[in-house]
């Protein structure tokens, strides 16, 4: 042991000290654990309150989907519309007009594929894009430059597009098709079979389903036509108005609500065999009956070679390829008669 001395009232002092400092210790951590607790329970708290507000928000958020489209922006659409040299080259009137909707991920594969193959047949064909394409020999207006492209908005894109068509190119045409980029049309069937039918007729024509709407609609990517008397009424009357032509975001529902709206509605088109001269399947699925479902569809075709109409007008679900076999086989072999 040291002993007390000047030193030792130092250590005396310091020992003092530590036994201050060790009441001092045990006060604070008596005081410091109920605290540690205090901050446990307020971190626990936190933690649950926020797992709450996920959870609630998670379960309460609204998960439909939704269009990003605004149709007030209509009326800023037109000045953004680019017309190809091609496309201002094609005639004003004739018997069929042909719009095919696309868009800019599409420009190098799909939409070649149209181009080169059966959008030429039309009086006048164009693809319907966003934005200008590098070829101005491909026949195309940016008429859905100023909608964003989502799923959502095709609506929007071809209930735009109709009313483009008849107040800024032509109301002059019989027929007015729309299809998708992955559709094959064969173009002399399609016309066969407009000219058994008049066109001052409000009709609505193509592949019809069994949803949504009480006379079903047409499927949009099996193509459908109007005639020129239901684009007037379509584009004068159902077009500027939102009670009559609601939004949706369902392009082919939406239409085909906005004309039922007006007393339009899907028809038959099957053959006098009663085949489909359109369709919204491939070839495959149609072959093979594979998305045959009789909840959807108005006219379930039959299962294999039968469901195949040899005034076949459309298929759809096609890719860039089964769109030029189609073509190659259609216009580009003969078969010899030995
Ligand atoms: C168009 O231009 C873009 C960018 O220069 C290029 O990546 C694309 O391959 C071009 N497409 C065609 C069809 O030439
Ligand atoms: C689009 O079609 C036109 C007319 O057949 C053709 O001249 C042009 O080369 C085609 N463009 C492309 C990129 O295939
Ligand atoms: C639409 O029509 C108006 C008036 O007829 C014309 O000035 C305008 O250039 C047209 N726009 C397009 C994109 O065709
Ligand atoms: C829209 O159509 C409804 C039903 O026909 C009609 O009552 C209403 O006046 C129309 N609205 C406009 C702005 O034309």
């Amino acid at each position: 042991m040291v002993p007390c001395g000047s030193i030792r009232t130092l250590v005396c002092k310091t020992e003092d000290n530590y036994n201050i400092y060790d009441d001092e210790l045990d006060s604070l951590e008596s005081l410091k654990k109920p605290r540690k607790k205090l901050l446990f329970s307020t971190i626990a708290l936190i933690f649950a309150l926020g797992s709450l507000i996920i959870t609630v928000y998670f379960l309460t958020r609204d998960t439909s989907p939704k269009a990003t489209y605004d149709r007030i922006n209509d009326d800023k659409l037109r000045d953004l519309i680019e017309v190809s040299p091609a496309a201002q080259k094609l005639p004003k009137t004739g018997k069929l007009f042909c719009w095919v909707q696309t868009s800019t991920i599409y420009h190098d594969t799909r939409s070649l594929a149209i181009n080169e193959t059966w959008i030429h047949r039309c009086d006048h064909g164009q693809l319907f894009t966003s934005e200008k394409f590098n070829d101005t020999r491909i026949p195309y207006s940016t008429v859905f430059a100023g909608i964003p492209d989502n799923y959502y908005n095709l609506f929007f894109k071809s209930r735009y597009a109709f009313h483009h068509i008849y107040s800024n190119i032509s109301s002059e045409f019989d027929w007015y098709l729309k299809a998708d980029d992955d559709t094959y049309v064969i173009v002399e069937n399609l016309k066969a079979f407009l000219s058994t039918l008049n066109p001052d007729e409000p009709h609505y024509l193509g592949y019809v389903l069994k949803p949504y709407l009480k006379n079903g609609y047409n499927a949009g990517g099996a193509g459908y036509i109007l005639s020129r008397a239901a684009l007037k009424i379509f584009a004068e009357k159902l077009y500027p108005n939102s009670t009559l032509c609601p939004d949706d975001i369902y392009e082919d529902v939406g239409i085909a609500r906005c004309l039922a709206n007006a007393g339009i509605y899907p028809e038959d088109t099957r053959n006098a065999h009663g085949q489909n001269r359109f369709n919204t399947f491939s070839p495959t699925e149609t072959f093979h009956q594979t998305k045959a479902n009789v909840d959807w569809v108005k006219f379930l075709e039959k299962k294999g070679y039968e469901a195949f109409a040899n005034d076949l007008v459309s298929f759809h679900h096609l890719s860039p390829d089964e769109i030029r076999l189609f073509d190659i086989l259609l216009y580009r072999v003969d078969r010899k008669q030995v």
